[in-house]
């Protein structure tokens, strides 16, 4: 084994290298970015007296997040809008704009996700749901969107016996013309916190903001 040297430094060489282009190459090209306003001066330096963004989650989103991660809701949704003549996420009215490396700089462990069975959520802040209705569709996805092949999150909600009066939180079930998903008379279903902190979640994802490299796309 008189080569064994050579195979070690090799080896090394293959992994600094790899390293450099993986880590090394990413920390260079985004390493330094940071929260912006949507325009910069003339000198092209940050507004710091208008609004920075990506703004930070605040309050429950913040747990919210760690429950989509732990839910593991990013193996059939992503967090990213494409850009324009690459599919048709702007057809669609997933966002205003392609997502960038900018829009991810606060998340310890960035949600881009990789597979799309449910819709693009970047922006699901913006549509036109109420808390009610993401709660009814955590629930139990077949009462706000029949054959929806997304697995219920019924476990995030405690069925019981009303006592006295119905909680102020319990889900409202008007929407469920079916009638086959309501508690049954003198039962309710109150969220947890898990999931109304998955709601605020859901409901602050927003890239509703231009950035000094990204501008709102112009759909024809
Ligand atoms: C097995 C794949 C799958 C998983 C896992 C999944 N979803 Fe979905 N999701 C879907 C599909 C399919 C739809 C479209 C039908 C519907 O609205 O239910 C959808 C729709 C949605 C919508 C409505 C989006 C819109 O614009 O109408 C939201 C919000 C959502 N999912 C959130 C979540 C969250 C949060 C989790 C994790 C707790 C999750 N999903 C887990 C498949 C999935």
């Amino acid at each position: 084994m008189k080569n064994l040297p050579f195979l070690i430094s090799g080896i090394f060489a293959t992994l600094l290298f790899s390293w450099m282009g993986v880590v090394l190459g990413t920390q260079i090209q985004y390493g330094d970015l940071e929260r912006s306003s949507s325009e910069l001066d003339e000198n092209g330096n940050i507004l710091s007296d208008e609004t920075l963004f990506p703004e930070p989650l605040v309050g429950l989103a913040q747990i919210g997040e760690e429950v989509y991660t732990e839910m593991g809701c990013s193996h059939c949704h992503t967090q990213q809008v494409r850009k324009k003549g690459m599919g048709s996420d702007f057809e669609r009215g997933w966002g205003k704009r392609q997502s960038v490396a900018r829009d991810y700089i606060l998340q310890s462990r960035v949600l881009l996700g990789s597979y799309r069975i449910g819709q693009d959520l970047a922006n699901v802040g913006d549509r036109d749901y109420d808390r009610n209705w993401h709660m009814l569709h955590f629930y139990n996805p077949q009462i706000t969107s029949p054959n929806s092949n997304m697995p219920p999150y019924s476990f995030l909600f405690d069925y019981k016996k009303i006592k006295g009066q119905k909680s102020l939180d319990a889900l409202d079930f008007s929407m469920d013309t079916s009638n086959l998903y309501k508690p049954e008379e003198g039962f309710e279903v109150v969220p947890t916190t898990r999931a109304k902190a998955l709601v605020e979640y859901m409901m602050s994802l927003n890239q509703d903001y231009e950035l000094p490299e990204m501008k709102f796309t112009a759909l024809e």
